[in-house]
This record gives C-alpha cells, structure tokens and sequence, in this order.
C-alpha cells in the first residue's frame, strides 16, 4: 500500500462510519478491507458486550483467522488489562502493542517500569506475550471512548514477513479510535431508541390502567346511583311531599353549586346528588301519622320530627361511599345564624351541600300548595329567602340559587319549577 492510499482508505472508513447504522457491520467491512488490502495471517475485531460482559471476537479472517464463536475474553486477560489499566506499574504509552517492542520490553523490563516492581511487571509482560501468542497477533490497537475500551483491533503477521511501519499502526490507530466512537454513537442511539419504546410502553400501559380505572368508575357511579335511587323511593314512598320534585331539587342543587364555584367533577357531584335526594331519608323513622299529618304539627310532633337529621344519618352510616352524605344529611336543617338542628352549627361550620339543600328545600316548600296553606309566587318566594339570607341561610348560597333558579326559567318554560306539593 502506497501513503496515497492510507489516505484515501482513512477518508472511505469515515465516511461509511457517518453511513452505516449499524456499527457491528462497519467493523465486519474493516476486518474484509484490512485482509484485502494489507495483506495479514489474520484480522480480527474484539469488542466489549455488555450483556455477557465478556470481550467477544465479531470477525476474523485470513488464512489463522480465529474462530470467533470459541473465545471471550474478560477483564482479567492480559490484553484487556494492557489496554484498561491505568496503573502506574508501566511508564509506556498503550496506544498500540506489538510482539517487536513487547520482546524488547521482556528483556529489559527496567525500561518501562517502575523499578521496585521489576517482578511483577516482568510476570505481567510474559502474561501478555502468551495472550498476543495465543490470539497469533502481531499487532494489538485498542479502540477507547474517553477511559472505556470498546474494542481491540488484533492482526496477525504481514503474508511478507516485513514489519509494520509507523504510518501504518497510526492508520489502524485511527481506524479503531474512529471505529471505538461509530460503536458509542450507535450505542448511545439504540439506548435512546430502547428509552423511547419503553417510554412509549409506559404510557399505552398507563393509559390502559385509566381507561380501566374510570370503567370501575363508571360502575362504581351506577352501582352508587342505584342504591341511591332505591333509598330515595322509600322516603317517596312513606312522605307524600318528598315525592315529585326530588328531580328538581337535584337540577338546582347541582346549578346553585355550580354558580357558586365549587369544582363538581368526579365524586363530588355524586355526593351533592345522592345528598339532594337523601337529605330526608331519616324521615323513613318518623311514624305515619306525624309525616303524613294534614294539619300544621304540635310542639311534641316537632320534636320527632326533627330526629330525621340524624335518623337519616344513621341509615347511611353503614354504607361504604356514603360518609360524606351522612354528614350532610345530618346537617341539611342547621341554619347559618347557629340556631339550626341538631348540633347549631353555625356558617362555615356547616357543610356547603347542606347549606345548598336547606335553600333548595325551602324554597319548594315556600312556593308548594298543601292542605293547610298556599304556595307564594316566585318573586315572593325570592324575596323570602332573600329576608332569610344571614340567618336561616348562607346569603352567598341565596343569591347563587336565584340567579341559577332565573336562568333556569329563562331557559325553559317547561323545567319543574313549581311543583304541586313540597316537603317540610
Ligand atoms: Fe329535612
């Protein structure tokens, strides 16, 4: 090979490095240049696999080519250590090895070592001789990323018995350091690439568990939706005046929270709900002839009957879901200025549901007909709450419901808003 041609190879090698994807077949393409060209006993290519974590031949060829698949080498070998350790043991730069200068080093060792280790670095040069002598190499260059050694380039003797010249071991130098970055770049992208898909996994995975989630959910919704239905027919069916605007109520509640702000998604919708329908479910305790009595009630009858706060707590207590609704059932007759029941909490204290369902129900009851008195027009019965507002009820809660409830109107002449009758 002439110098022009050390060049031009050099020039072919870096560009099929920016070319090939795929480092381990750019590397296979410099053992068949190499044996082509230079003419060699052997070529071959030594590089690191992380996975055996073992150094592992990917091609030979030549006439002593080395059977690949038979030998690995790790981080003990002679070779390997030549080239990885950074000991001070030798004072000899390691960017190639040949048999010519290791036979100079074995016979005078004080050459490049430490004296006060001449032994050791005597047992180590003969060590390495037996490894160069078992891979046949004649010449050894390791291919670095900053301190890492990916690969060793080993080649056999020249087919004409001449020695190696300088400009040639700095040609195969460049070769494997070029090779030794191709390899970290690939490296580095598969990692990247392996990354990406796991990333990508995660998230389908991730989106399987939502979707899973929010079936369970949904579920979840009915199965809650449908206890609560069935409990609010009880209560329809022993209070005639629950009956025929719980839908209504629902709407307006759920409108009247929504005008004050509060974030109903999820759960808390449900809450609102499934309390707006059972706000009087303790009133399933409260015998016939107080719930269903014609007439305004006495004294003594008031008393039972405002038992069904807590009566109807104590029937969702037990229910798994319903801790929230049974604190805003227990509260839904407690007034903004503490003079409420049963506990007399005052403003805040009380549970904005069931601030929210204390206008709502009053509300129906101001303007429903029943036996013993007539219902008021929707202005007066604004202008009642209003008058109420501070006192029995939280006047953010009052004008919230107004507007909603005139909104609602505006919006549909056919909305329930005026049902036949209401409860207490
Ligand atoms: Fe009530």
């Amino acid at each position: 090979m002439t110098s022009y041609d050390y060049q031009e190879a050099l020039k072919n090698a870096a560009k099929s490095m920016v070319r090939v994807k795929h480092p381990r077949r750019l590397l296979r393409m410099m053992v068949r240049f190499l044996d082509r060209e230079v003419g060699l006993t052997h070529s071959s290519i030594l590089i690191y696999d992380q996975f055996k974590a073992r150094y592992i031949f990917i091609d030979s060829k030549g006439s002593q080519r080395i059977p690949v698949n038979l030998i690995k080498l790790d981080a003990t070998n002679p070779l390997i250590r030549w080239f990885s350790d950074r000991d001070q043991l030798f004072k000899v730069k390691r960017d190639y090895l040949t048999t010519q200068s290791l036979s100079g080093w074995m016979e005078d060792p004080h050459s490049i070592s430490n004296g006060s280790v001449a032994v050791e670095a005597k047992l180590r040069l003969r060590q390495l001789n037996d490894a160069m002598k078992t891979l046949k190499a004649a010449v050894c260059i390791p291919g670095h990323y900053k301190r890492e050694l990916l690969g060793v380039l080993i080649l056999g003797d020249k087919l004409n018995h001449e020695s190696f010249t300088s400009e040639e071991l700095s040609f195969f130098q460049t070769l494997a350091n070029d090779a030794a970055m191709a390899l970290k770049t690939a490296a580095y992208q598969e990692d990247l690439l392996a990354k990406n898909v796991e990333l990508e996994m995660q998230k389908k995975r991730l989106q399987l568990q939502l979707k899973e989630i929010e079936a369970l959910r949904k579920k979840e919704q009915e199965t809650y939706y449908e206890i609560v239905m069935s409990l609010a027919q009880e209560v329809h069916a022993k209070d005639p005046y629950t009956s025929g605007h719980l839908r209504g109520v629902e709407r307006l509640g759920v409108m009247t929270a929504q005008e004050m702000g509060y974030d109903l998604s999820g759960r808390a919708k449900d809450i609102l709900v499934a309390a707006l329908h059972l706000h009087d479910v303790g009133k399933i305790g409260i015998p016939d002839q107080i719930l269903k009595k014609p007439s305004p009630l006495t004294e003594e009858e008031w008393k039972i009957m405002k038992l069904h706060p807590e009566k109807g707590a104590k029937i969702l207590a037990p229910l798994s879901g319903f801790k929230e609704v049974a604190k805003i059932v227990l509260c839904h007759h407690e007034r903004y200025d503490g003079a409420g029941y049963p506990a007399g909490l005052r403003g805040e204290q009380i549970p904005f549901e069931s601030r929210i369902i204390s206008v709502v129900d009053a509300f129906h009851a101001i303007i429903s007909t029943r036996s013993y008195k007539k219902g008021y027009p929707l202005e007066a019965a604004y202008q009642e709450l209003e008058r109420c507002a501070g006192t029995q009820f939280d006047p953010r809660v009052v004008q919230a419901f107004i507007r909603a409830h005139k909104r609602l109107m505006a919006k549909s002449k056919d909305v329930e808003a005026t049902p036949k009758t209401a409860a207490s």
